[in-house]
């Protein structure tokens, strides 16, 4: 008998190769892209950065003196100016080269809710961490990085809020690879919630981001919206339009059967990547059985690159289970919506696992 995946979920013609592969996935971009998310800027050639402050009571206090602390000040060359904003850097302080997260944060610097930077950096991961209000609040006003750019939101297809935050996570990226701390090949990009959706459209745009993690992104991220419970991408229209591009207006009123897309699509992007996906179990406006039904639907993809996706014995998540053997990992944690401990825990278990 076919699964709900097999019976529900429209694929792509089926890729055997790399290149097939590849192929497929810049149909998928594309679809994505005029969707949901709108366009990207082509990245700029060189970004700046300028040391803005070593906050020692930070490096102190948070970190008992164990971690390096540098604020810094990115500026880079637009289609109207410089455009600029600033994020946090903290690695172990011992010399080496340190696996890194780049985290699309709530808040800034370090040490508050959603990031438990002390645990991260005593398990040997670097953190480059911004908040995402100081790129372009998230309203829908277009402050921030946004005026420097033409894309000014009177065309149908220009960026939506999770375009302009997955923007700044790369450019955060091109300015960690010059420093001495971070190891190139394993940098993960993160977040939760709004800002996991947004870490997985920026994993979708860089391939330099050798996993992408994201927290109980749900709808509008990872969650497959065919049979979804909580929220719905049409309501989103009303919601959060500022979110997504102009186009993604379109969705109002149409019922997810009728979409010509699915989540599963986005986490294709990923592919030959690792990808990570949490959920919790109390979070039914994510809803973790769709998150979960979307790894398993994003799977064939990498098998095309000769890899495994999601490696999975169960149609349902499984509370306080980790299924982490493949290249696609998925965690459901008890309680509610949150980005907690045990979520990061989880994910650098995975990374220690899979040296990534
Ligand atoms: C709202 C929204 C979700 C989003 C969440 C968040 O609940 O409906 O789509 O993920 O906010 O970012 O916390």
């Amino acid at each position: 008998m076919k699964n709900f995946v097999e019976r529900n979920i429209p694929m792509w013609e089926k890729a055997s190769t790399p290149a097939e592969a590849e192929k497929i996935q810049e149909e998928l971009y594309a679809l994505m892209r005029d969707r949901l998310y709108g366009m990207m800027p082509p990245a700029p050639a060189e970004v700046r950065a300028k040391a803005v402050g070593k906050d020692t009571e930070i490096a102190d206090k948070t970190f008992a003196g164990k971690a390096k602390h540098q604020r810094y000040r990115l500026s880079f060359d637009a289609d109207k100016g410089e455009a600029a904003f600033e994020y946090d850097y903290f690695a172990p302080d011992d010399g080496k080269k340190h696996p890194f997260f780049v985290n699309i944060c709530f808040h800034g610097p370090a040490g508050g809710h959603y990031l438990p930077a002390e645990e991260i950096i005593d398990r040997g991961f670097g953190i480059a961490t911004f908040n995402y209000d100081e790129v372009s609040l998230d309203a829908n006003v277009w402050d921030g990085i946004v005026p420097f750019y033409n894309m000014d939101r009177t065309g149908r297809d220009d960026w939506g809020k999770i375009g302009i935050w997955a923007f700044a996570a790369s450019r955060v990226l091109d300015h960690i690879l010059t420093l001495p701390e971070v190891d190139p090949d394993r940098i993960a990009v993160i977040g939760h919630s709004r800002l996991g959706k947004t870490a997985l459209w920026a994993g979708a745009n860089d391939p330099r981001f050798a996993l992408v993690i994201s927290n109980e992104s749900g709808c509008g991220g990872a969650a497959i919206n065919r049979g979804k419970v909580g929220e719905a991408l049409s309501g989103m229209t009303d919601v959060f339009p500022y979110w997504f591009s102009p186009a993604m207006q379109d969705l109002r009123g149409v019922a997810p059967d009728d979409l010509d897309f699915d989540a599963h699509m986005l986490l294709a992007l990923i592919a030959p990547r690792h990808l990570l996906v949490g959920s919790a179990e109390g979070d039914e406006w994510a809803d973790p059985q769709s998150e979960l039904y979307a790894c398993r639907a994003a799977s064939p993809m990498w098998e095309a690159y000769g890899k495994t996706g999601l490696v999975c014995d169960s149609e349902t998540p499984v509370a306080g289970k980790a299924f982490h053997e493949g290249f696609i990992g998925y965690h459901m944690r008890p309680g509610s919506h949150f980005m907690s401990r045990t979520d990061w825990n989880i994910y650098m278990d995975y990374r220690d696992k899979h040296n990534v």
